[in-house]
């Protein structure tokens, strides 16, 4: 059995490629009008930007909702920039969605390599085609600033990208940090932590490992954990391992209450601990999300599996037009 046989290890690594390049596909494109909110209708690895896009505007004055289901938000109207994401093109939530929010009038932009998207939607922005949409994050979620940043909603500066750039492109030390990481996790069920202003980010950690290594993972948010969570620990065991993302910015309370909750863990599971890496927003999201995805690619190895296709999600999709 050829064990990467969608070179998923060339896509991960190239993805500072991929995001820099992803943040011109845009280019010219922007919508007028007055937004009051914007709305990203998407799925699984389509829908992760959207969750990113909703951190990344967190400082603005224009809410952000991501909704992952048939119909679009009851709010929608023609002051809303609906983003509708599917690499495929053919993902029936994401087209049914698309569909309310054509009908009520939303300013909508497509995001996708091609598919009933594609033909559907009106202004379109092209992504390449064939990857696994979870290896296209960078192509899924940079086209969504791009166009924020030509209509003058947000400013992208060059120094946040280029920190970005310069934080990830240590490829190799990535790659070493996340296979060191996934042996310490092979044989367990990991669960992934962070604050809840990057909560995202260990969401996105936990699908890597479902969708590229097959097996359990979980991910929880600080501190909401300390209020129900933490006390399962009494009854935990070694098979969890509990993985922290921590950030310099996290606030000092989360800070504190994740140092105090590692004591509390330690006594009954395993605990790791990373640390996002950069400066900007950018930089500290995409290092830690980087990090995670190389993890997820040797925990595919470590439990000899291909870390590409998904067919159980292949199966599921197919059995539902049958
Ligand atoms: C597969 C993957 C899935 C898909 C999801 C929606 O690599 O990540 O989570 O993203 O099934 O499909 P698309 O992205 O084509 O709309």
């Amino acid at each position: 059995m050829v064990l990467d046989s969608q070179n998923m290890l060339q896509v991960i690594k190239d993805f500072p490629k991929q995001c820099r390049e992803a943040f011109s596909l845009p280019k010219g494109i922007s919508v007028s009008g007055e937004i009051s909110n914007i709305v990203v209708l998407g799925m699984g690895g389509s829908a992760v930007g959207g969750d990113l896009l909703k951190i990344y505007l967190g400082n603005t004055n224009i809410p952000v909702f991501v909704n992952r289901d048939y119909k679009a938000p009851k709010f929608v109207n023609e002051n809303s920039l609906v983003f509708a994401v599917s690499y495929s093109g053919n993902t029936e939530e994401t087209l049914s969605a698309y569909q309310d929010a054509y009908g009520k009038n939303a300013k909508i932009i497509g995001i996708t390599s091609g598919g009933k998207l594609a033909d559907e939607c009106e202004k379109v922005i092209k992504i390449p085609s064939g990857l696994q949409p979870r290896a296209a994050l960078g192509y899924l979620f940079f086209p969504m600033i791009g166009v924020l940043h030509n209509t003058n909603i947000i400013r992208v500066k060059n120094d946040e990208l280029n920190d970005m750039i310069n934080t990830l492109k240590n490829t190799d030390k990535f790659n070493s940090e996340g296979e060191a990481l996934a042996k310490k996790l092979k044989g367990k069920i990991p669960i992934i932590y962070a604050s809840e202003a990057l909560g995202a980010v260990a969401f996105r950690w936990k699908t890597q490992i479902n969708e590229n290594a097959k097996m359990a993972a979980f991910y929880n948010v600080f501190s909401e954990m300390n209020h129900n969570e933490i006390a399962g620990y009494k009854g935990m065991d070694r098979k969890f391992v509990a993985v922290l993302i921590r950030d310099k910015y996290d606030n000092e309370r989360i800070k504190r209450r994740m140092d105090i909750c590692k004591g509390i863990m330690e006594m009954t599971a395993n605990v790791e601990e990373v640390q996002t890496k950069g400066d900007s927003l950018l930089a500290r999201m995409f290092s830690a999300i980087y990090l995670g995805d190389f993890v997820s690619y040797y925990l595919a190895l470590w439990n000899r599996v291909d870390p590409g296709p998904v067919e159980i999600i292949e199966q599921m999709k197919k059995k539902l037009v049958q």
